[in-house]
């Protein structure tokens, strides 16, 4: 008994230093392993966060560009042009968006483009509710921590997680129709955002990945 007490205290002493991982069976290889896993954890979080806000710079370099901003505005009216000028004809954005009555964005804007008249189309087209609005009320583009933080709030961007985002980016029509946004009433090709859609939806993809991270 005498003998056996400082080989106890070694064990225990060894237990309390090394914690949990030493009572393992090998348990200096087995800690020396997990201080590298933690190690290695923290290192990709690391890239994760700089992958991720590199993946946010493309995403808003789309969002950011007038086939998009023109309808998330901060006012009554849609946009137009790449000047972001107010719509032509008083149109005004009414109770859901879709217009007034009299002026509803449908009467003009059908499923596709009308290039022939120059008026864009795609389906159910309406302005995006003030909630999701990109600009502020002098019409300046929000900043990349501004937009990011409105668009990753759910009481500001329709409800949606990060798969309701990606998806958004994937298949909606009026998401798409900026890719393909036809020509304008002077006859010339409106201009496109900086990504192809399939850039997009990678970049969003990687950005959700990451856990959504905003600089
Ligand atoms: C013709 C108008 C129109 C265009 C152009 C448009 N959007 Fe939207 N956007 C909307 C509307 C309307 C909604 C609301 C959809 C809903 O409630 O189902 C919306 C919602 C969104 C949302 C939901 C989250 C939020 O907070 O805004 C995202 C993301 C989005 N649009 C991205 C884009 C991107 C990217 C483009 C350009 C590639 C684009 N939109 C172009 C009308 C538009
Ligand atoms: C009287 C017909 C008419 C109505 C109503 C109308 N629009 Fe338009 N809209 C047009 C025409 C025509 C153009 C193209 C102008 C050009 O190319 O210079 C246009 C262009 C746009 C553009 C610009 C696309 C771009 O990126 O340059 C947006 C956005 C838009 N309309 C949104 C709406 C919304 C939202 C509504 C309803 C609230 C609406 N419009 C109602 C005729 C109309």
């Amino acid at each position: 008994m005498r003998r056996s007490k400082p080989v106890l205290k070694a064990v225990a002493a060894v237990l309390l230093a090394g914690g949990i991982c030493s009572i393992a069976i090998g348990a200096v290889a087995g800690c020396q392993n997990s201080t590298n896993k933690s190690k290695a954890v923290a290192t990709n979080t690391n890239t994760n966060r700089a992958d991720g806000l590199a993946a946010w710079d493309q995403v808003y370099s789309v969002l950011t560009h007038p086939r998009c901003i023109n309808c998330h505005t901060a006012t009554n009216f849609p946009q137009q042009g790449d000047d972001r000028h107010r719509h032509f004809a008083n149109v005004v954005r009414g109770p859901e968006g879709k217009g007034v009555a009299a002026l509803q964005c449908m009467t003009c804007h059908q499923e596709s483009n009308a290039d022939s008249t120059g008026v864009p189309g795609g389906h159910n087209w309406h302005l995006a509710p003030l909630s999701m609005r990109w600009q502020d009320d002098n019409g300046n583009i929000f900043s990349k921590t501004q937009l990011c933080q409105a668009l990753i709030d759910r009481s500001k961007n329709g409800n949606m997680d990060a798969a309701a985002l990606l998806k958004h980016h994937t298949e909606e029509p009026l998401v798409h129709w900026a890719f393909a946004p036809g020509v304008g009433i002077d006859g010339k090709a409106r201009t496109l955002p900086p990504l192809t859609h399939q850039q997009l939806v990678e970049a969003t993809r990687k950005w959700v990945e990451a856990g959504m991270p905003c600089p």
